[in-house]
């Protein structure tokens, strides 16, 4: 399996240098920075925090590390709600804009500083009068509506937790996730707005709250207008609440370890991990990675990602990151396509965007639909392009040069994890020459490494990337598992963390991100697991047995393919198991294409051979299969294969 990850088969050469023109406007120009983070990687990230945050005691210890487990800015005190809003607010600049927000049918709404701080403090007093404690999980499951950011910070403010669900994801993901946190507080909105219509969340979350005891209120932001059910006691409309709320609520000091909030992802096991991020480290390092890796001057530029707050990159670009630094950012509610396939640029153009983050997936959706569309609008405004989720190829890297950035804004091609909390492999544009499909180097105070089978150092050519010391936004665990953490991440190559992904060194040391080497798919850059899907089929009453692999896709990056083996005498659609995976995780874990198979490709001892069946779905040819104990199974799959259309 490793050996198709460390394939070295690309060669890029075509060289960007940063121009004269956006050098003089740059934050960063030289290498100063790594030379002061390698140099010293504590100090470094403990200027960082000293320059970037505000603090309310002192750390006595910058990190300590226990191998695996960090404590960044140890006995220092502060809030991320305060460092988000407050001294803004308090330096004078109330009356910024902190968010445009677009709604998917057109309306929009304009919030500043101050008035986020007024809804924030507000909703924090609504949370604590529900009961809400420091130290309290919130679930919250909400559309992309400006309350899901105020939501988040209202925990903050309060020193609970919050886990944000994706509002994509099925009441049964819902009620694992609220189940395992043990939250009290559920926050939902009745529905939302995708393609031109509402889609009800508050229906669903009633399913979930079925078998969550934990659960003690709920909170129901409105936006969908449609119908929901109120249960007396239980559920409060957010208007309600925030009608009686006062908005004086002091943002109370948490220490610096104080855990900020648990997000679920995937491992290569059927149950998702909760990722535990805390306050002073996590803020330090997405406040930094924010300002230098978008080259933020928050004065001029507005700025905008256009992931979903469900997924670390809305928890980190969308609201922390930018609010730390002062930022004014675009967020939309719905679907790029929209009324029409040029919504985003429209949006660009309306807002004047200046810096613009977003997926190779949905870059390679926008080529597909033709340079014509962004040419339709005035996109001159953007200076900085971003991309983050997967890695980017090298075609969708010039077409977004060419045909969003008209050839004249840098490109970031930023390499993270839920995991790592912000950003870690990245050029800074001011600084950097990029390369298409290359994340570049490590960023300052990061240590990066490619290592062989054995863990030992590769300078040259494929191996898997592994992160060589502790860093302010790592994160803390796993959520009650910490056995789970340390086989997860620490145990594959000693004294160090295993990413999990493949990665190439050129020979100027640049790094190429090769994509995952364990059975977690990346789909439109979603994490998805393997086993996860697996488990989700085999609980149809009908199927005996699956396997699930990622198979290259044009446009998703990876696409779900599964192979079922149904029960004897039993029968099922194949649409009708796609839904019924999208009922159990949620319609992005939908296999593309389901195969029925009497059998699957099996090693003597029993193991399903995927890397087989990744060669059937690809329509290559097959690699070793003297292991195999019955060849015939193969030749059987590779015929039907040939043979299937595929469903999008
Ligand atoms: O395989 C890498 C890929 O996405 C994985 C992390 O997924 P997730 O935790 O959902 O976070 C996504 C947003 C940060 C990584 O292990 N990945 C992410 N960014 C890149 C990438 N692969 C290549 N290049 C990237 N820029």
């Amino acid at each position: 399996m490793a050996d198709k990850a460390i394939d070295d088969l690309m060669l890029e050469n075509r060289k960007f240098p940063p121009s004269d023109a956006f050098k003089r406007r740059a934050l960063i120009t030289d290498t100063g920075l790594y030379d002061d983070g390698n140099a010293d990687y504590e100090g470094f990230w403990a200027r960082q925090a000293a320059d970037l945050l505000t603090w309310s005691k002192d750390w006595h210890t910058i990190c300590e590390w226990n191998l695996p487990f960090s404590k960044w800015f140890v006995g220092g005190e502060l809030n991320v709600a305060y460092n988000c809003l407050d001294r803004h607010v308090l330096a004078g600049r109330g009356d910024k804009v902190a968010f445009y927000w677009e709604g998917e049918p057109g309306d929009s709404r304009v919030i500043t500083y101050a008035e986020l701080l007024a809804e924030v403090s507000k909703f924090a007093n609504a949370l604590k009068s529900l009961g809400v404690r420091k130290g309290d999980r919130v679930n919250i499951y909400l559309p992309m509506i400006p309350e899901a950011a105020v939501a988040m910070l209202a925990c903050a403010r309060i020193g609970a937790a919050h886990s944000v669900v994706f509002g994509g994801f099925s009441s049964q993901s819902l009620s694992d996730r609220i189940n395992d946190a043990e939250a009290k507080v559920l926050i939902t909105a009745d529905g939302g707005y995708r393609r031109g219509e509402v889609f009800a969340l508050k229906p669903q979350a009633d399913e979930a709250l079925q078998s969550t005891p934990s659960i003690e209120s709920v909170v129901v932001v409105r936006r969908g207008n449609n119908p929901v059910d109120m249960q007396a006691g239980r559920d409060h409309w957010y208007h309600d609440l925030m009608a009686s709320a006062s908005p004086d609520c002091p943002a109370e000091p948490m220490d610096s370890e104080q855990l900020l909030f648990l997000l679920y992802t995937s491992g290569t096991t059927g149950k998702p991990k909760g990722i535990m991020h805390t306050t002073g480290g996590y803020l330090t390092q997405v406040a930094f990675t924010h300002k230098y890796v978008f080259d933020l001057h928050p004065e001029t530029d507005i700025y905008w990602c256009t992931a979903d707050v469900g997924w670390v990159t809305g928890h980190s670009y969308i609201v922390y990151g930018p609010l730390a630094n002062g930022a004014t950012s675009v967020i939309y509610e719905g679907v790029p396509n929209y009324p029409a396939n040029d919504r985003l640029w429209s949006i660009v153009e309306k807002y004047k965007v200046s810096i613009f983050y977003t997926a190779p997936t949905a870059i390679r959706t926008f080529m597909k639909w033709g340079g014509e569309e962004p040419a339709k609008h005035d996109l001159s405004s953007l200076r900085l392009l971003g991309s983050v989720g997967e890695p980017i190829n090298p075609e969708a890297w010039m077409w977004y040069h060419e045909h969003i950035g008209r050839g004249n804004c840098p490109i970031v091609d930023t390499w993270w994890q839920t995991e790592t909390g912000g950003i870690m492999i990245s050029p800074l544009p001011g600084a950097t020459t990029l390369k298409p499909g290359s994340a570049t180097f490590a960023l300052p105070g990061i240590g990066a490494e490619v290592v062989d089978d054995e863990g030992k150092h590769v300078s040259r050519g494929g191996g898997y990337l592994t992160l060589t010391h502790p860093w302010p936004s790592m994160l803390r665990g796993i959520w009650k598992d910490p056995d789970r953490y340390r086989d997860a991440y620490w145990s594959r190559f000693e004294g160090r963390y295993f990413a999990g992904d493949g990665c190439k060194l050129d020979d100027d040391g640049y790094l190429w991100l090769l994509g995952r080497v364990d059975d977690v798919m990346n789909v439109s850059g979603h994490r998805i697991s393997t086993t996860e899907v697996e488990s989700a089929l085999v609980s149809h009453p009908s199927v005996a047995e699956a396997a699930v692999v990622g198979a290259n896709d044009p446009t998703t990056g990876q696409a779900i393919i599964a192979y079922v083996i149904l029960r004897s005498g039993l029968e099922v659609g194949e649409g009708d198991l796609r839904n019924h995976v999208a009922k159990e995780i949620g319609a992005i874990a939908k296999p593309k294409t389901i195969y029925f198979t009497p059998d699957l490709p099996k090693t003597r001892s029993g193991k399903i051979m995927r890397r087989l069946l990744r060669d059937v779905a690809e329509g290559r040819n097959l690699g070793d299969t003297t292991t195999l104990a019955d060849a015939n199974v193969v030749n059987e799959l590779q015929k039907r294969a040939s043979e299937a259309p595929s469903e999008d």
